[in-house]
Order: C-alpha cells, then sequence, then structure tokens
C-alpha cells in the first residue's frame, strides 16, 4: 500500500511510518520538520498541501492510507487560555486534519479507494476540564472522520479515528500556552504514561486490519471511554474531582 503519514517526524508518526513499512507498505513521511527522509510539509497551508499532492501524483500515481497525525498540544483553563492559542490549535489540529482530507477527496474518489486514519484522542471523547480548546478539537476530528466516512462510501473509501490516553513523545514541547500551570500537570501525564509511540502504532495497525472506524488503543483510553457510555453519572463526578484539583492551580480566577 502506498500510505502518507503527515507529522512523522518522529513520535506516534515516526513510528506508524515504521510500523507500515515494516509490513512491506511504501511510506511518505511529511513534517514541519524537513530531512533528507521527510518532505516538508505546514498542515494549516492549502499551498504545502499542493505540493504533497503533486509530490504523491508524480511519484506514486495515487495514494492508499492518507493518516492525518500531525497535531500540537494545548489546553489551558478558560479564563487563561488566549483566543490565539485556541485559533494555533484550530488550526492545525483540526483544519490541519480538513485540509487533507480535501486534498485528496478528488483522488480517492476518482480511485474509487482509499483509507482516511486520522489521529484524533481520547479528548476527542471524554473531556477533562483545563482542556476545552485540545478536547474541542480532537472532538471535531471525531465528528469529521465520522461524516468523511458515511459522505465517501460511495466511493468505497473508508475513514477511521484513532482516540490514544497519554503516551510519551515529544508533543508537549509544542504546547506554549499562557497556562503554565496546566501546562505543567499535562506534561507529567505524558511523561509518566508507561506508553511509547510504538504501543500506538501496534494497534493502529491492528485496529484498521480489523475495519474498526474508531480506534481506542489503549487500556487507559477504552477504560475511561467505556465509563462514559456505561456510567454517566460516575463519569460526570470523576471529571468535576478532576476540575476541583485545578482550582489550586495559580493562574486563574479564583
Ligand atoms: N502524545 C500523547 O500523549 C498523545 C495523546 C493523544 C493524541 N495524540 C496525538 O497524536 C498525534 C501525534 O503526536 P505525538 O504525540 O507523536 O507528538 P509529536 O510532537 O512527537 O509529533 C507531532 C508532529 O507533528 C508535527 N507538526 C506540528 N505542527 C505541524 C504542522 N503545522 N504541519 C506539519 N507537521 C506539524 C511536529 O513537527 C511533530 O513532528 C497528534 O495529533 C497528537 O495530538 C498524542
Amino acid at each position: 500500500m502506498r500510505v502518507l503519514i503527515t507529522g512523522a517526524a518522529g513520535g506516534l508518526g515516526g513510528a506508524l511510518a515504521a510500523a507500515f513499512s515494516d509490513r512491506g507498505d511504501d511510506v511518505l513521511r511529511t513534517d514541519l520538520r524537513e530531512s533528507s527522509e521527510v518532505l516538508g510539509h505546514d498542515v494549516t497551508s492549502d499551498e504545502s498541501w499542493a505540493v504533497v499532492r503533486s509530490h504523491v501524483e508524480e511519484t506514486w500515481g495515487g495514494l492508499d492510507v492518507l493518516v492525518n497525525n500531525a497535531g500540537i498540544a494545548g489546553g489551558g483553563r478558560m479564563d487563561v487560555a488566549t483566543m490565539d492559542e485556541w485559533q494555533r490549535l484550530v488550526d492545525v489540529n483540526l483544519l490541519g486534519v480538513a485540509r487533507g482530507i480535501a486534498t485528496f477527496t478528488p483522488l480517492f474518489k476518482r480511485q474509487r479507494s482509499g483509507q482516511v486514519v486520522n489521529i484524533a484522542s481520547l479528548a476527542g471523547l471524554v473531556h477533562p476540564a483545563g482542556m476545552a480548546s485540545y478536547n474541542a478539537t480532537k472532538a471535531g476530528v471525531v465528528a469529521l472522520t465520522e461524516t468523511v466516512g458515511h459522505e465517501l462510501s460511495p466511493w468505497g473509501v473508508t475513514a477511521h479515528v484513532v482516540c490514544p490516553s497519554y503516551f510519551k513523545t515529544g508533543l508537549i514541547d509544542s504546547m506554549a500556552g499562557s497556562d503554565e500551570a496546566f501546562g505543567a500537570v499535562i506534561a507529567h501525564l505524558v511523561q509518566s504514561s508507561p506508553l511509547g509511540p510504538d504501543d500506538i502504532a501496534a494497534a493502529v495497525l491492528e485496529g484498521l486490519d480489523q475495519g474498526l472506524e474508531l480506534i481506542v488503543p489503549d487500556d487507559a483510553a477504552r477504560a475511561a471511554y467505556d465509563l462514559k457510555r456505561s456510567d454517566r453519572a460516575a463519569y460526570d463526578a470523576q471529571m468535576r474531582r478532576q476540575a476541583a484539583k485545578l482550582t489550586d492551580l495559580p493562574g486563574g480566577a479564583s
């Protein structure tokens, strides 16, 4: 298969590239961080997507799998995070994915085949306090994926969304928000996770092989999502306990 992965200079994108390559697929990695192995690409730019599409068409003549993985960390309490930070998260995490799908939809329709794989987050399914902007972009990716899966089904194109809990990568380096106290909480959760990108990548390929449209690739994410669906009152109570802890953080109004 011919696989394009965004944000693939390292982290989960790099692990996915290795996993697809290991099973014999052809992989094109793109990222803001360009190198001899990674095509320079900014997912927030239409021009940059046009360059990637031309590259794919000239090199392969088609595409089987588009993995929209590029993303940045973010969040922050409502009275601390700025609207510029919201805008940046929406541009990268949500519109970056929408641009990717819009770029390759004509090609997928012509081929009458294709797989769209969007890396969202558990934050797209369950919504802890303090990270409204990140949660909203990832929930948007969940909705976008479901919509596209329905819309492109007449052309034989499928769409899959991946919703992992925290795993250890350099994601937190991209967290440059005003809510520094909350950022430190998230940094700790990412850095202390027992999971790495290889674990998530393996689960993603397994989920795709099973044809899953929603891939919840780790135990912590499955437990959190199951609780929300099976016992809403317990889920709300857990979320409010977590929110109460944030009242001790410096920075927000009391
Ligand atoms: N690490 C976690 O705990 C976690 C949990 C759930 C979901 N995710 C999601 O997984 C995906 C991969 O994140 P990661 O943890 O591997 O982090 P990462 O920072 O290692 O990888 C993200 C990559 O995206 C690239 N990128 C950022 N902005 C870009 C842009 N505008 N255009 C092109 N590339 C851009 C970065 O250069 C980086 O290489 C992200 O969508 C993230 O939101 C991560």
